[in-house]
């Protein structure tokens, strides 16, 4: 069985969680194994990584080193995950990959594009996903659906112009990337569910 890698991106709080379980649930029903991953994070290593780039006490990060940090971060998650896994016929679905880097840090930080897409090449030997899911909705109400259940972290406390500019970059990369599909995600779990399905149903 050939593996199949998804990918979930969209703003903080957009329900790419609830929605990873809801896909995770119905391949195991095909009789799939399934792995879930989130970035930052998802192998020791890289956890690791993902308190620093999250504390709150470290705002003196440069906008390079959080970059840096990230790609990091998913370059040991696919050296000693995604890959592996998929290399064994597993379904792996990663809530965000490196789209997530090229609109925080290429857009939102304003570091490029072309730069993030270079150092993310090499941190993930250019493994692309099968599907990536755009979760589409506003950002502001994404956050504050977010904020009523979480402390903010380091880049959840950007300024909402910040999370904007994301947005925005999510909009401009679709031109970009065939693989992102985008999905309206101001809506109840059932129908957003039933949507993806019909989605992934059309992979392969
Ligand atoms: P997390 O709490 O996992 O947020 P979410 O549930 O929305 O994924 O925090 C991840 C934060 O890191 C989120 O604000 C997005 C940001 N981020 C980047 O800026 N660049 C990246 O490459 C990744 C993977 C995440």
């Amino acid at each position: 069985m050939r593996g199949i890698f998804i990918v979930l991106e969209g703003p903080d709080g957009s329900g790419k969680s609830t929605m990873a379980s809801m896909i995770g649930e119905y391949y195991k029903q095909k009789g799939r194994e399934i792995i879930f991953t989130r970035e930052p994070g998802g192998t020791k290593i890289s956890e690791k990584i993902r308190n620093v780039i999250l504390d709150n006490d470290n705002s003196e990060m440069s906008y390079n080193t959080e970059a840096l940090l990230y790609a990091a971060s998913r370059a040991q998650l696919v050296s000693e995950k995604i890959k592996p896994l998929l290399q064994q016929g597993k379904v792996v679905i990663s809530e965000r990959y490196v789209y997530s880097s090229i609109v925080y840090q290429g857009i939102g930080r304003k570091l490029g594009i072309d730069k993030i897409k270079l150092i993310n090449d090499f941190a993930t030997n250019d493994l692309k996903p099968d599907l990536v899911l755009f979760f589409d909705i506003d950002p502001e109400k994404a956050l504050n659906r977010k904020l009523s259940s979480n402390n903010a972290d380091r880049l959840e406390n950007e300024k909402l112009s910040f999370h904007r500019e994301v947005y925005e970059g999510y909009k401009e990369i679709l031109n970009y990337y065939d693989e992102i599909v985008p999905i309206n995600a101001d809506k109840k779990a059932n129908e957003l569910f039933n949507e993806i399905k019909n989605i992934i149903d059309n992979l392969n």
